[in-house]
């Protein structure tokens, strides 16, 4: 069997009649806070959630905050070199311990200063005789599972899922090449409010129908929507395509590993419920969605690039901050369109609209795959 089996060719095979359902999910998915509290139950509780990047976090200590679906959450560096995943809030009285990222050898509860170590075990009780001294220990901040692939941590509240490697040992085959694992994190934003259904940015970045009329300002011109191709289809947990370079931008590439056919894509990777990654053979862009509230999500991104090429090129400090300017223009064209899809989708019509086949075959995917969740 073909270890990287990348072989659909542009625009094909699927076409128009392939029947598949073309329909677009109904505009009250995108604007009901009933199925938003839903996909937190079925969705974020119950699969494996990605948050960020290992390579944000290198120090014992160092740490950010996230949420899955509506729960606070710390993802922390141990002294062993491992990433924990734990619960944002102390066992006393529930305030939330930390916010945004920094580094900590102790937690410190801002409201009565009970203190845990890096692993989340509680190791000081102030005003300690009020408390029966065997309740208070051996307590530990909940503990979430916590995995890491490819350099992407991911958490679930749930302990008997399967290995994320294993889930995406399909996947992995396209990706291994480029080096992803190694790929060096240069930006990390841990704040980037849309307005729009957390669905929506997700599902804007699994097409590449809208990239040459929306991205005219950034990758629309060097990645046009006319020379998009098609990864594996009827995968239940993760999405692969490529919004492929014009011949006259093809990337400079550092990578050996790297076939010909390689060197031209600019792969956009789905992980679902919530991950995203754009990778390229230099640099990758991935985005982890947190939603706040139906029409509110929190966009998580960073850039990370190829060791090869760090080291390749002559001017590499260019290069990173070329790209991040890039990111940020398509990052403010796609805002635009997931909020006016937001906007129209105020309306409530009963009426779907079109899917286009093949181009738009991941959306049906990955609708079918939150359908699936929120069945079980
Ligand atoms: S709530 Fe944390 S010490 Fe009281
Ligand atoms: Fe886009």
């Amino acid at each position: 069997m073909n270890a990287r089996p990348f072989d659909l060719h542009p625009n094909g095979p699927v076409t128009p009649d392939t029947g598949v359902d073309q329909r677009a999910a109904l505009q009250s998915v995108y604007t009901d806070p009933a199925i938003l509290t839903a996909e937190q139950r079925h969705i974020f509780d119950q699969d494996w959630v990605m948050v960020g990047r290992v390579g944000a976090i290198p120090e014992p200590g160092d740490y950010f905050t996230a949420t899955v679906g509506k729960r606070p959450i710390i993802i922390m560096r141990q002294p062993d070199g491992s990433v924990r995943a734990m619960a944002n809030f102390c066992l006393h009285r529930y305030a939330r311990l930390l916010d945004g990222a920094g580094c900590a050898k102790r937690i410190v509860c801002p409201y009565h200063a009970w203190t845990y170590d890096m692993a989340g075990e509680l190791i000081g009780v102030t005003d300690r005789h009020g408390f029966n001294r065997d309740e208070v220990k051996g307590r530990t901040l909940e503990p979430l599972a916590c995995d890491v692939w490819m350099g992407f941590i991911f958490v679930s509240l749930r302990q008997d899922l399967e290995p994320i490697s294993e889930r995406l040992a399909r996947l992995t085959p396209h990706v291994e090449p480029f080096d992803l694992d190694q790929y060096e994190d240069r930006v990390t934003v841990h704040e980037e409010v849309w307005t729009g259904n957390w669905k929506l940015i997700f599902e804007n970045f699994i097409e590449s129908y809208h990239t040459t009329y929306t991205h005219k300002q950034s990758i629309g011109p060097t990645n046009p929507t006319n020379l998009a191709e098609f990864g594996p289809l009827g995968e239940r947990n993760f999405s692969i395509h490529s919004n492929s370079y014009r011949p006259e931008d093809y990337p400079e590439n550092y990578n050996p590993k790297l076939t010909e056919e390689e060197t031209r894509r600019f792969y956009v990777i789905a992980l679902y419920p919530n991950g995203l990654v754009a990778l390229d053979p230099n640099f990758a862009w991935w985005i982890t969605l947190e939603p706040r509230d139906v029409d509110i999500t929190n966009a998580r991104w960073g850039l990370c690039y190829s060791p090869h090429a760090m080291k390749g090129m002559a001017d590499p400090s260019t290069f990173v901050e070329a790209i991040r300017k890039i990111i940020i223009t398509a990052t403010e064209e796609d805002k635009e369109m997931v909020g006016r899809v937001q906007e129209g989708s105020a309306y409530g019509s009963q009426n779907p609209g079109l899917l286009h086949a093949p181009l738009e075959i991941y959306l049906k995917e990955y609708k079918e795959y939150v359908e699936r969740m929120l069945k079980s």
